[in-house]
């Protein structure tokens, strides 16, 4: 299977580090040019300067729906329109419940939720000038609980929810999916939660342990599924809540 993307116009939310820098890598490699959003014009110039002339930064903080607008109608005048929006920016914080402020929800909600529900509208009428596509990050915490993140949980079950609402609405002009990621190497699992715990091994193993296939995954396997669902090999998927978990989300695991 081919993954062609040569002259598409292509924007990614949080581009500048972990899954949606190499689904940005993944897209430059297709051939597709490239706007980076990261939150802040250091994190977004740092990474545009280590990605070739393909890509441009857009930076802008998604938590708020103007600053969506700005960042969307920025990459849309840049690149000349908009074929395929995907929504990466994500943060978690984890916890119990009793230690969870309001700060931390509404920071949750506002980056994971409430900026993909905006950048979204905002890229509407260039994905229906274009026939588009939109592919959100969601997560198996979107699908499953998980106890100790259910901000984040609630956060990434609305980005499902949100995924099949708009796919129904926007159908047929606009497919809308979403890939459900279990735990993956980036900054979100291996600097805040592995080696910040006090016995780094004892806790990657731990989160191996979480999936069937005894691991957790690569930035860039995530890019793959990203990909396949912005190409024309996935005309016929909207709505879908894809998992790439390694098992996970899947059922009751093997007892020994
Ligand atoms: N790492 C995992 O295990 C995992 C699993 C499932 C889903 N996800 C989701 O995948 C996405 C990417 O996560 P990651 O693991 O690459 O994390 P990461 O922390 O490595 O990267 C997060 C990205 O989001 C950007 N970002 C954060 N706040 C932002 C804001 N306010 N405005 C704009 N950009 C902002 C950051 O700059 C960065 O580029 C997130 O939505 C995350 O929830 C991650």
């Amino acid at each position: 299977m081919t993954l062609d993307f040569a002259g598409k116009r292509i924007l990614v939310t949080g581009g500048t580090r972990g899954i949606g820098r190499a689904t940005v890598e993944a897209f430059l490699a297709a051939g597709a040019r490239v706007a980076v959003n990261g939150s802040t014009v250091q994190s977004t110039e740092k990474a545009i300067a280590t990605l070739g002339l393909e890509a441009i930064g857009v930076p802008g903080d998604v938590s708020g729906a103007d600053a969506c607008k700005l960042i969307v109608e920025t990459a849309a005048t840049e690149l000349g329109g908009l074929d395929i929006l995907v929504n990466c920016a994500g943060v978690a914080h984890g916890g119990p419940v009793e230690e969870m402020t309001e700060a931390l929800w509404d920071q949750t909600l506002d980056i994971n939720l409430k900026g993909t529900f905006f950048c979204i509208q905002a890229a509407l009428p260039h994905l229906r000038a274009s026939q588009g596509n939109i592919v959100n990050l969601a997560s198996d915490a979107g699908l499953i609980g998980e106890a100790g993140l259910a901000v984040y949980c609630a956060s990434k079950g609305g980005v499902v929810n949100l995924t099949r609402a708009l796919a129904l609405e926007l159908a047929p002009e606009i497919r809308v999916n979403c890939v459900c990621p279990g735990y993956v190497d980036t900054d979100m699992v291996r600097r805040d939660v592995i080696d910040a715990s006090t016995d780094p091994k004892a806790t990657e193993q731990a989160l191996a342990n979480a999936a069937p296939l005894n691991r957790i995954a690569t930035p860039a396997e995530i890019a793959t599924a990203i990909l396949y669902l912005a190409s024309p090999h996935a005309l016929f998927m909207t709505g879908a809540a894809l998992q790439i978990d390694g098992g996970t989300t899947a059922g009751h695991p093997k007892r020994d």
